[in-house]
C-alpha cells in the first residue's frame, strides 16, 4: 500500500496563516510587528535563494523585515558590530545569520554573541541547552517544523523507536532532542554509523538530514514506518530529489514527506513562529 503523504506545503500555509492572523491580533492592540534580521554573508546560491523566500514569507506574514545582505569579504567584526546593534534594536525581535558563511568567519563567535531572547534559529547554545534539559523555548526550525508535521498524523511519538539519520547542529542533534522530549526511544546515525541499513530498518520513524541524493534506500524501510527527509538535492538533470528514495520508500511506508513541498516550507513558518513569539512572548529567561 502507498504511503499517505505528509504535505508540508499545506501545513506551513496553515501555520502561517495563522501567525498572519495573530499579528494583525498584536497589531490592533497595539503591539509592534515582529521584526526579524536575515544577515546573508557572500552570494552561495543556494543561500541567496533561502533567504529570498524567508524575505517574501516575513512579508506576507506581517513582518517586518530588516535583512542585511553583506559582501563575501565582510569582516568577523564587522558581522559581529552588526549583530549588537541588532540586538540593541528593539524593533529587531529575531536574528539569524545565514548558514553557511564564508571560510574567513568563524560561525560560533557570530551564533553566540547573538542575544539568547532573538536567537531565532535556536542554534545559541543557551537555547542548545534549554532545549537538552527539557526546558526549550527556541527551537531550531527544521526540527521543530518536523514535530508539527508529525502531530498531524495523529500518531503519539511516546514510546516509537526514531533512528535520525545525520547529526549536524541544525538537524540530527536538535531532531534528537525534539523527539526524546516527546518519549520516543532516539537513536542517532552519522557517517561513523555500523550496519546503517539494519538500524533504519528497525525504526517505526526515520529523519534523515544528509544532502547525500537518495542515501537511505526504500527497502531499508520497515513496512509502516513514516518517514521524514529533510534532505533537497538537485542532481545533474536538474531534478531535485530528497536523501530517501522516496518511490519504493513510499510503497512501504506508512507516511512520507515529499521533496520538494515536505519539510522544506515548514522551516521557514517555524522561523515567523519563532519570531512571532520573541516579539509578544515575555519568557526568554536569559538575561
Ligand atoms: N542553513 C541551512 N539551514 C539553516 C537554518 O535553519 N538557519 C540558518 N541560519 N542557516 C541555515
Amino acid at each position: 500500500m502507498s504511503a499517505q503523504i505528509l504535505d508540508g506545503k499545506a501545513i506551513a500555509a496553515e501555520l502561517r496563516e495563522s501567525i498572519r492572523q495573530e499579528v494583525d491580533r498584536q497589531v490592533a492592540a497595539g503591539n509592534s510587528r515582529p521584526g526579524l534580521a536575515v544577515i546573508l554573508v557572500g552570494e552561495d546560491p543556494a543561500s541567496q535563494v533561502y533567504v529570498r523566500n524567508k524575505k517574501i514569507a516575513c512579508e506576507k506574514a506581517g513582518f517586518n523585515d530588516v535583512s542585511e545582505v553583506l559582501p563575501a569579504e565582510t569582516t568577523q567584526e564587522e558581522v559581529l558590530a552588526l549583530i549588537d546593534k541588532l540586538n540593541a534594536d528593539p524593533e529587531v525581535h529575531g536574528i539569524i545569520v545565514q548558514l553557511p558563511v564564508p571560510d574567513h568567519i568563524d560561525p560560533e563567535e557570530i551564533i553566540e554573541r547573538i542575544d539568547p531572547c532573538k536567537d531565532v534559529d535556536g542554534f545559541h547554545p543557551y537555547n542548545v541547552g534549554r532545549m537538552a534539559t527539557r526546558m526549550p523555548i527556541m527551537a531550531p526550525c527544521t526540527p521543530h517544523g518536523v514535530m508539527t508535521m508529525l502531530s498531524k498524523t495523529g500518531i503519539g511519538l511516546r514510546g516509537l523507536d526514531a533512528v535520525v539519520v545525520g547529526a549536524s547542529n541544525i538537524v540530527g542533534v536538535p531532531q534528537l532532542l525534539e523527539l526524546l522530549n516527546e518519549r520516543a526511544t532516539v537513536t542517532i546515525c552519522h557517517s561513523a554509523t555500523k550496519n546503517l541499513p539494519e538500524k533504519v530498518a528497525q525504526a517505526d520513524l526515520v529523519v534523515v538530514g544528509v544532502g547525500i541524493p537518495e542515501m537511505v534506500k526504500g527497502e531499508w524501510i520497515k513496512p509502516g514506518a513514516i518517514v521524514i527527509d529533510v534532505g533537497i538535492n538537485r542532481l545533474e538533470d536538474g531534478r531535485l530529489v530528497g536523501d530517501v528514495e522516496f518511490e519504493v520508500a513510499k510503497e512501504r511506508a506508512s507516511w512520507i514527506t515529499p521533496v520538494p513541498g515536505g519539510v522544506g516550507p515548514m522551516t521557514i513558518a517555524t522561523l515567523l513562529e519563532n519570531t512571532m513569539k520573541a516579539a509578544y512572548k515575555l519568557d526568554c529567561k536569559s538575561k
